[in-house]
């Protein structure tokens, strides 16, 4: 089959196609043909110097979250389940690939009214903005601060924030991710790139109630100043390079509880369930920004480091499409 190959760590040319064999389904596994494989921000770090919740063992095809068809199950497995379009963790390799062996217990049928695409657009973001804006405990009425608002968490955010009748300030670089994130239903966008982007949101809104911090860093430092006392700070990523790192001791004289979400195995896939059937029934629209062919991941991953993506950015295979 096609795989993308990680064999050292560095810039995004190190995501070479290539051939691999094969996998064959172990006991309580399946075989599915991978029509997309989705990429998140983590796997372009990960990539750059093996840093991240991943295993960093080389050689090693990358990718952790895929879509497509089960084409034949181990023995002992529901043979029900070939022919069915399904989404999955592959564990953390495995998925820049055009086949991926996976436990059968660890499959998401894709609903019916659901595109495959979209699925695995929400696979890994639609989890991690559910979860992490229930560590928020959002309120109605509460104004929330989301960063990174038009990336492929933000954008999940930005909904979820406003179906839980908050006001949502969207910051994020750019007139076109602004763009977005008032078409997604942020109240009020504000481009974090100019130096007064604080003083603007504090015009507007005064004190904010959460942040939902993906960059980190001095965005994710200037957002915290901006919550009031009885304000929730989750830090949830560090696209910036560092964590935003308030000091506790800093929080509680603001009276900030600093927080985010580190959930069970069963409560990701509670809000797996949750991010797809909110997007089943039309409520929740991942935004897919750029498709590349598989063999393109390198690209794929320079357009994501360059800031230049919007939403979610997927790698097709030749199955893509048909499923
Ligand atoms: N995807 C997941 O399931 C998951 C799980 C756990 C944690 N996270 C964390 O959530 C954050 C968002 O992940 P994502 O996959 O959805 O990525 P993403 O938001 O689609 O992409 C990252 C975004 O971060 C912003 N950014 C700020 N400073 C940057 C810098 N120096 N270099 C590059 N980008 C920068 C850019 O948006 P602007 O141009 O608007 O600034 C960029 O588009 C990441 O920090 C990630 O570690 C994600």
């Amino acid at each position: 089959m096609r795989a993308v190959w990680l064999k050292e760590f560095g810039g995004p040319e190190v995501l070479v196609p290539g051939e691999a064999p094969d996998p064959v389904p172990g006991p309580g596994q399946v075989l599915v043909d991978v029509a997309y494989a989705n990429i998140t921000f983590v796997e372009t770090q990960f990539r750059a110097t093996g840093a991240g919740p991943f295993r960093a063992e080389l050689p090693m095809i990358p990718g952790n979250g895929v879509g497509g068809v089960v084409a034949a199950v181990a023995a002992g497995v529901d043979p029900g389940w070939v022919g069915r379009r399904v989404v999955t963790g592959t564990g953390g390799s495995g998925g820049y690939a055009e086949r991926v062996a996976v436990a059968a217990d660890g499959l998401y049928e894709v609903p019916r009214e659901l595109a495959l695409d979209d699925a695995v657009a929400l696979l890994a973001d639609g989890r991690t903005a559910t979860l992490q804006l229930g560590a928020a405990e959002v309120r109605p009425g509460d104004t929330v601060l989301v960063e990174a608002a038009a990336g492929g968490v933000g954008s999940l955010l930005v909904q979820l924030a406003k179906a839980a009748d908050a006001t949502v300030v969207a910051v994020a670089g750019g007139a076109r991710k602004l763009e977005l994130a008032t078409d997604l239903g942020a109240d009020l966008a504000i481009d974090y790139r100019e130096p007064d982007w604080a003083d603007r949101v504090r015009a507007a809104v005064g004190a904010v109630d959460a942040v939902l911090d993906g960059v980190g860093g001095a965005v994710g430092r200037a957002a915290f100043e901006l919550l009031g006392p009885g304000g929730r700070m989750v830090s949830y990523g560090l696209s910036s390079g560092s964590w935003a790192a308030i000091p506790e001791e800093l929080a509680a004289t603001r009276g900030v509880r600093l927080t985010r979400a580190l959930p069970t195995p069963e409560a990701l896939r509670a809000a797996t369930l949750h991010a797809l059937t909110e997007a089943a029934a039309g409520r929740l629209h991942p935004v897919i920004g750029q498709r590349f062919p598989l063999t393109h991941a390198a690209a794929a991953h320079a357009a994501m480091e360059s800031r230049g993506t919007l939403g979610k950015t997927l790698l097709e295979t030749a199955a893509a499409g048909r499923a």
